[in-house]
């Protein structure tokens, strides 16, 4: 079994609008999944292989479950990952890998782990420690979709801002979908997770470079995720709803791969920084403030969101209605998770904010999320939109 495809191979060109451009849609990651997914780790017998984790991973046995896979292997274990990875956490796996000196990289973890693998993996690469690393990342949270993706989403806490790094080198070689590590994720970390997955996939929608091949995938994602993240809520130890849940993140990582996202992420990555808010939290509570500005003024706009409410079987006689009936259902499905409307609810330092105002706008406009939302924005629509998040 080889893993590492040539991206060329699964390169498929189709014609745009204009007749001198070339669209280009590709998926490279090859992707296991089902009960015996983990196995296939097997293949990297007699290797060097760096596994990059957080604590929690360790401390609950988790890591078991990929250790015991690599019995073959030569092995080193990062579990310094902490949520919303920082440059610094980069150069510290990197420097714990100088010795190994891996053939592959193992990105075990939420979003956090996984975009902090994508990173060291990337780092080694550029210090010429190894030739060629393959990195397989294997999600024990169904949110990011980071394992399919170009994207690691670094902090500066110095300051206070959060920034995607994407590139080509970023993107996972082979992604693991097991359903079984998700099991104990918690109810509120399920819920805030699963609310990225329907931002990804919302928001790959209705981007400005969402295409049919990225709108098959985000519907399908879309769908599931409405379909059941609510089981997930009711029953968390439903696997088939687990599963369905975590399969519509992968799809909906692969959507915004390839569409883009748009002013919910642009706007999640700079407030989450600030104010340290768990990002599919934040992402929840600005995705219905974000569709109704987007659809005001624009029927094209409006008529892809009320394609999201159609799928998640909203009807209703006009798209001016299922719009409004989107937001709502999102609202309800906010309220039912216990995911707060507003930062005040939330309890956030709201003078922190005020305080920080011009820097959280200036980092919203250069985000590159911010670059595909359907409508364009500037400062002026920035401050008003933070003062509806503030409530
Ligand atoms: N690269 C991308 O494409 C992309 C896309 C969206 C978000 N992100 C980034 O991903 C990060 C968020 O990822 P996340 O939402 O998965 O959170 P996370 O990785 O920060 O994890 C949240 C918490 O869940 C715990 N956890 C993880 N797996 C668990 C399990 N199986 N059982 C119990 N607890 C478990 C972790 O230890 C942590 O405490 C953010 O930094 C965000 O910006 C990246
Ligand atoms: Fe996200």
């Amino acid at each position: 079994m080889n893993d590492r495809l040539p991206v060329q191979k699964s390169t498929l060109f189709y014609s745009g609008n204009g007749c001198h451009m070339v669209n280009q849609f590709s998926i490279r990651s090859r992707i296991y999944s089902g009960e015996n997914a983990l196995q296939t780790l097997q293949q990297y017998a007699g290797q060097r292989v760096g596994i990059v984790t957080d604590s929690f991973m360790v401390s609950s046995g988790l890591i078991n479950r990929i250790t015991e896979q690599l019995a073959q292997c030569e092995t080193a274990v990062f579990s310094e990952v902490k949520p919303d990875p920082s440059i610094d956490v980069l150069q510290q796996g990197a420097r714990f890998f100088y010795e190994l000196r891996p053939q592959v990289i193992i990105a075990f973890g939420g979003g956090s782990s996984l975009d902090a693998a994508k990173g060291i993996a990337a780092t080694l690469n550029t210090l010429g420690i190894v030739d060629s690393i393959l990195l397989v990342a294997i999600p024990t949270t169904s949110g990011s979709g980071s394992e399919v993706t170009t994207y690691a989403i670094i902090s500066d806490p110095a300051n206070n801002i959060k920034y995607p790094l994407v590139s080509e080198d970023l993107l996972p070689d082979v992604a693991i979908l097991d359903s079984s590590l998700v099991m104990s994720v918690p109810r509120s970390v399920s819920m805030d997770t699963g609310m990225d997955v329907m931002t990804h996939a919302i928001e790959a929608l209705v981007s400005i470079n969402a295409n049919d091949f990225s709108d098959a995938l985000a519907e399908k994602s879309l769908r599931m995720v409405h379909e059941f993240l609510p089981q997930v809520f009711h029953d968390l130890n439903n696997q088939y709803a687990r599963e369905k849940v975590h399969h519509a993140s992968c799809l909906a990582g692969m959507a915004f791969n390839s569409a883009g996202l748009g002013l919910v992420h642009g706007m999640a990555h700079a407030l989450g920084a600030l104010l340290h808010i768990a990002h599919g939290k934040i992402n929840a509570m600005l995705l219905p403030i974000i569709i109704k500005f987007n659809s005001q003024d624009d029927e094209q706009i409006r008529d892809r969101y009320a394609l999201c409410a159609r799928i998640m079987d909203l009807q209703n006689q006009n798209n001016i209605m299922q719009v409004q009936q989107l937001v709502k259902q999102i609202q309800r499905l906010n309220k039912m998770m216990g995911i707060p409307a507003s930062l005040k609810e939330l309890g956030s330092d709201i003078g922190l904010l005020r305080q920080n105002l011009q820097e959280v706008i200036t980092a919203v406009l250069n985000d590159s999320c911010t670059k595909t939302n359907p409508r364009p924005v500037n400062a002026t629509d920035i401050e008003y939109l933070i003062e509806q998040i503030i409530g």
